[in-house]
């Protein structure tokens, strides 16, 4: 058994030369969200959920991006409703949220 169910990472990179990076599009408000979320819903610690920042995931025409390990679900997402979901739904149920995933030929 892993040492936590869920282990997600959260793309807050910047860049200050002009190119797209997550931190542009919400980011830091989707990972502030979801901090809240999986502490009100319990989910947090061993065994649990973990949220954690990243630097830049080197995909980041698709931003902001996340990525759900162990199962390595990269997802999109637009606003607290959109993290509200992937929390209720994969976080806490296990099940992958189809239509926030990131199309796989997104990079960077
Ligand atoms: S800036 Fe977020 S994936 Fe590159």
């Amino acid at each position: 058994m892993s040492y936590y169910k869920h282990h997600v990472f959260f793309c807050l990179n910047e860049r200050s030369n002009g190119e797209a990076s997550c931190a542009q599009h919400g980011a830091q408000a989707g990972f502030d969200h979801c901090k809240k979320q999986v502490k009100a819903q319990k989910l947090a610690g061993v065994g649990g959920v973990r949220v954690n920042k990243a630097g830049c995931l080197d995909r980041c025409a698709g931003g902001p991006v996340i990525v759900v390990y162990p199962e390595e679900t990269w997802y999109t997402f637009v606003d607290n409703e959109d993290i509200d979901e992937i929390v209720e739904s994969h976080l806490k149920n296990g099940k992958p949220v189809e239509r926030l995933k990131l199309a796989p030929e997104v990079g960077r």
